[in-house]
């Protein structure tokens, strides 16, 4: 049978099939995880724009007078993000602390560091950031697309807000719902978690921090051509995307997620077809109004 030509019906669907308990879904373990997210941002551009937009929040601390920084990643993941901002920074930073939970990816993370170049003092904690004991400060603290995963999301961020030095600044990145998060909810199985994005995170801060946050809308996009699961990288693109392994799924299921990326991919200038990976950044100011978008609207990037 062939699949619904609907993206809805498509995404219906594949709700149905998995809710009937008929589909195999099986989470990916934690070293499938890091090799299916680091595949996934060495696919897009995506990482590099919001390092850039960290990179330029520390520079005004720093250029405050505030460096060298002591600097905080929660969820920090196998650290690339964390290691490119690093050697950007690294005459500016006094000390890094890294937090994840994933076992793979810390140690992952700490390989990565102990392999290169000199860097500023790192540590890498494994744990969730709720269960980490300190209650140390610092000036500069990031979370990249890590609150969907979090369960208590109000009690995490003012954890994160009451770290912060008086004068440093938080910067969150967090994506969208776009029509592929709402793919990957249909497989996740902690279900009622994923549904989390930028708009219900903008709520949450604005009901909790005094002043607008500063965001930014970064546009990025992954070909199309990349997701296919006759290569190892598509294979490990489709499990991030879903959050799930690809292998048990029966084929009329994968049929219908290919279908379903189909209809969401798009023509970008060059002629380009690629499948949308936007985030919005959120940077919160401790002690100072916020300076570039302080009436809370977006800035595009
Ligand atoms: C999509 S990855 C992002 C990694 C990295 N921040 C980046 O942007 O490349 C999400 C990470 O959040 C971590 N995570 C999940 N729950 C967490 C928690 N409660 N505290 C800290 N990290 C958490 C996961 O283990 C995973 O490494």
């Amino acid at each position: 049978m062939s699949p619904p030509s609907d993206s809805d019906a498509l995404l219906q669907s594949l709700d149905d099939a998995i809710r009937g308990g008929t589909v195999p879904v099986h989470a990916l373990d934690d070293r499938r995880y890091v090799k299916a997210h680091r595949a996934f941002e060495q696919s897009s551009p995506q990482q590099a724009q919001i390092r850039h937009r960290l990179e330029a929040e520390a520079r005004q601390l720093i250029e405050a007078g505030r460096g060298p920084l002591n600097v905080l990643s929660v969820g920090c993941g196998c650290g690339m993000l964390d290691h490119s901002l690093l050697v950007h920074l690294t005459e500016h930073v006094e000390s890094f602390v890294g937090v994840d939970p994933n076992p793979a990816a810390v140690a992952h993370f700490r390989q990565t560091l102990s392999s290169k170049r000199p860097l500023p003092p790192t540590r890498i904690e494994c744990t969730r950031f709720e269960d980490l004991q300190s209650d140390r400060r610092y000036d500069f603290i990031y979370c990249s697309h890590v609150f969907y995963y979090v369960e208590d999301r109000v009690s995490t961020f003012q954890r994160m807000c009451s770290q912060l030095r008086d004068g440093g600044t938080l910067v969150i990145a967090h994506a969208p719902k776009t029509a592929m998060n709402a793919l990957a909810q249909v497989f996740w199985s902690e279900h009622q978690q994923a549904d989390f994005f930028d708009d219900d995170l903008h709520q949450l801060i604005k009901t909790h921090w005094p002043s607008p946050p500063a965001t930014h809308d970064i546009s990025a996009g992954i070909p199309r051509t990349l997701f296919s699961d006759n290569t190892s990288q598509g294979t490990l693109l489709l499990e991030f995307l879903l959050q799930a392994e690809w292998a048990p799924l029966p084929s009329p299921v994968q049929d219908q997620v290919q279908s379903y990326i189909d209809r969401h991919t798009q023509s970008v200038p060059g002629g380009r077809a690629v499948l949308p990976h936007p985030v919005t950044t959120f940077a919160l100011r401790h002690g100072t109004p916020s300076r570039s978008g302080s009436s809370g609207a977006k800035n595009a990037e």
